[in-house]
């Protein structure tokens, strides 16, 4: 009964700071990360489709939003009219669960396209639930594929290998990594062209950061010269605390304009969601993080057509 009495209130609160950063359309308005907040225009329609822009949401720590932002994400951007396909790339298949699937009842998982030659992405892949969003699904088997790897020739490049059919198909694929940089993270960042690294608004969010930042620039020097940090999300982010805002200047401070201005709030509106087996989008349509993704999909949809 306190709980939610609290929660209540923590709602409330939490929408009333969300309002500042999309308030009018003043663009001298401060965001939330210290830089002032440029407003990002509603993509125009896509006259046609592919090839998809693959996309890998990478950090080493745990809990950090990876799975939330790849199915949100994912899901603003289908919005948006783009074909999304999203890969559950890591065994713990929090992805997977999050839009609805049972990891017992999965006939033929990532496992199967990495390991088996004939098994193809369109033998693999599933609808999502929400309209231009495919999944392809795993479950703790793809714990397996890590050390069987290790053996294959080309070893780093089997995921892009397996993915490349379905570029033609799909505008952006979103590959949601497990916590480590083992293999499976480096075959996806060997399948990339981009990077989002989201990181929690909390003190010990910037360890380890150094780290992950050599495994890109080797990854990109020795396997993919084409891999680019596409930006560094904050989330979890509280505005009403001292705490959250510092994190927030140090990550501008360490990473300049790589920081997406978007940020993502705290709200107990994502667990509610994955509870749900859908993206927040959908199941709370008009809240402060439905729309917080929409805005980043706006942003890096801009970022995307600079980069070109
Ligand atoms: N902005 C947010 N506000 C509140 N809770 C959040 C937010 N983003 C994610 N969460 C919750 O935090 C937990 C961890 O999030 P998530 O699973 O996305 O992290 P992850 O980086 O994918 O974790 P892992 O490293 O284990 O794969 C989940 O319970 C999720 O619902
Ligand atoms: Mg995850």
């Amino acid at each position: 009964m306190d709980g939610s009495v609290h929660e209540t209130t923590r709602e409330k609160l939490t929408t009333v700071t969300d309002a500042l950063p999309f308030d009018g359309d003043d663009p001298t308005i401060m965001g939330p990360t210290g830089r002032p907040m440029p407003i990002f225009a509603e993509p125009a329609p896509l006259s046609g489709h592919g090839p998809a822009r693959v996309v890998s949401m990478t950090n080493q720590k745990g809990g950090v939003g990876k799975t939330t932002t790849t199915i949100n994400l994912g899901a603003a951007l289908a919005e948006y009219g783009r074909r999304v396909l999203l890969v559950d790339f890591d065994p713990q298949g929090s992805l997977s669960v999050g839009l609805g699937l049972n990891p017992h009842e999965m006939e033929l998982t990532v496992y199967n396209l990495l390991m088996d030659p004939e098994c193809t992405v369109e033998e693999v892949v599933v609808p999502s639930g929400v309209p231009n969003m495919d999944l392809l699904p795993s479950n703790i088997d793809l714990s397996a594929a890590e050390v069987q790897l290790v053996g294959e020739v080309a070893r780093e490049q089997t995921l892009a290998r397996v993915l490349a059919p379905a570029m033609a198909r799909y505008d952006v694929i979103l590959i949601d990594c497990q916590p480590s940089l083992g293999l499976l993270t480096v075959n996806a960042l060997t399948a990339s062209d981009g990077v989002v690294v989201p990181l929690e608004c909390e003190y010990f969010a910037l360890r380890g950061v150094a780290l992950l930042k050599t495994t890109i620039d080797k990854v990109k020097q020795r396997l993919n010269p084409k891999l680019h940090v596409d930006g560094v999300l904050g989330t979890m982010y509280d505005g009403r605390t001292l705490h959250s805002r510092e994190v927030m200047e140090r990550l501008v401070q360490a990473w300049g304009d790589t920081v997406f201005h978007t940020v993502i709030r705290r709200t107990v509106k994502f667990s509610d969601s994955t509870v749900a087996g859908e993206p927040i989008t959908s199941y709370a349509s008009s809240s402060s993080g439905a729309e917080s993704y929409r805005q980043l999909a706006r942003e890096v949809i801009a970022r995307w057509q600079h980069d070109v």
